[in-house]
């Protein structure tokens, strides 16, 4: 997206090393990475892969067994009370509190904070669920319970918001009315991570993803970037003027969409290649021309099964299988 916009920007989370034990279980391991200020930084892997026990290392829920960390100039290890305070989070699975209304319940936590109720209205009006501010908590819908989580987690104003899987389990419709409102908090300048399973949300809302698979990182780069290493799934569009009866020769060799021919080779450059030799060979003039980039799906299963590690333009070691302590 506007990965070059981030670029010049300060780094405000600096992971270095950092690993977690469970009893010997290795859930994460020699995780390193830099976030910048503003940027929408997304964690994505399969079921079990380390994306929520690095994000509450973040927030201090969980200490790291190794490595240090630090969060806007706070250490993760001695800092937790002050780093809590510019930190918002959204768990995987927020605590309910189905017997309270709304408003009870997110004045149960404005008052840690010392926040006003016209902070909890202007909120609820941003994620449009001021209308149901004294109904149950347990009788929301998961979509307004989710919106409402998120207000809590703003309820402070924290420079970072870290999101786990917020769009989990909600209607389409509803998901990406959430993903818009969460591209509002990026374009406000707030530092967001998220974790999620889904591509087109990552795609559509991070400046650099991560793929984490068993505790490790395997790639981290923006979604353009990722696709472009990419092999599998990249096609070249390209509409050809030239002789009526080579062009229908050409129909039985590539198929069609629309007006354009479809090259698909193992790599842009290789498409592009295939397109000079036609060119040249059939004295084709090129009327246009248009990269297909596979999908951040594609990507993402292509990391995983092939384990290839790739951190921006360098070659990292291959991961190690075993995730057991030695
Ligand atoms: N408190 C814990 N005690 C023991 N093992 C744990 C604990 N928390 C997490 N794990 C293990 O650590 C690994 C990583 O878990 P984590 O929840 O971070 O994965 P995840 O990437 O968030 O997965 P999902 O996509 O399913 O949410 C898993 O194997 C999990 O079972
Ligand atoms: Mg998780």
């Amino acid at each position: 997206m506007n990965h070059k916009k981030y670029s010049s920007r300060n780094p405000i989370i600096k992971l270095v090393n950092i690993s977690k034990r469970f009893n010997g279980f290795v859930a994460v391991k020699n995780i390193n990475f830099e976030i910048r200020e503003g940027e929408v930084f997304g964690l994505v892997g399969p079921n079990g892969a380390g994306k929520s026990t690095i994000v509450k290392m973040l927030c201090t829920i969980l200490e790291p067994s190794e490595g240090s960390g630090i969060v806007d100039n706070l250490d993760l290890s001695v800092d937790g009370e002050r780093l809590r305070k510019i930190v918002g989070y959204l768990p995987e699975e927020p605590r309910v509190y189905d017997y309270m209304t709304v408003m009870e319940y997110l004045r149960l936590f404005s008052s840690m904070y010392g926040v006003s109720d016209d902070k909890i209205f202007e909120l609820l009006k941003k994620f449009d669920v001021y209308e149901h501010k004294d109904r149950l908590m347990g009788d929301l819908s998961k979509g307004l319970k989710q919106r409402v989580s998120i207000c809590r987690a703003l309820l402070h104003d924290p420079k970072i918001l870290i999101l786990d899987e917020p769009t989990m389990g909600l209607d389409p419709a509803t998901a990406r009315e959430l993903r818009e409102k969460i591209f509002e908090l990026k374009k406000s300048g707030k530092t967001v991570i998220i974790c999620t399973h889904y591509m087109d949300e990552a795609d559509f809302l991070c400046d650099r993803v991560c793929i984490i698979n068993n505790g490790e990182i395997i790639a981290i780069d923006s979604p353009e970037n990722l696709k472009m290493m990419i092999k599998k799934d990249s096609e070249t569009e390209v509409v050809f003027e030239g002789d009526e009866k080579v062009l229908q020769q050409l129909e039985k060799r590539f198929k069609k969409r629309g007006r354009a021919f479809i090259i698909s080779g193992d790599s842009q450059e290789s498409n592009l290649k295939t397109i000079e030799e036609l060119k040249k060979a059939y004295s084709l003039k090129i009327i246009e021309l248009k990269t297909v980039l596979p999908s951040l799906e594609t990507v993402f299963v292509e990391l995983i099964k092939n384990q290839n590690s790739y951190v921006g333009n360098n070659i990292i070691k291959p991961t190690e299988k075993s995730r057991t302590d030695t």
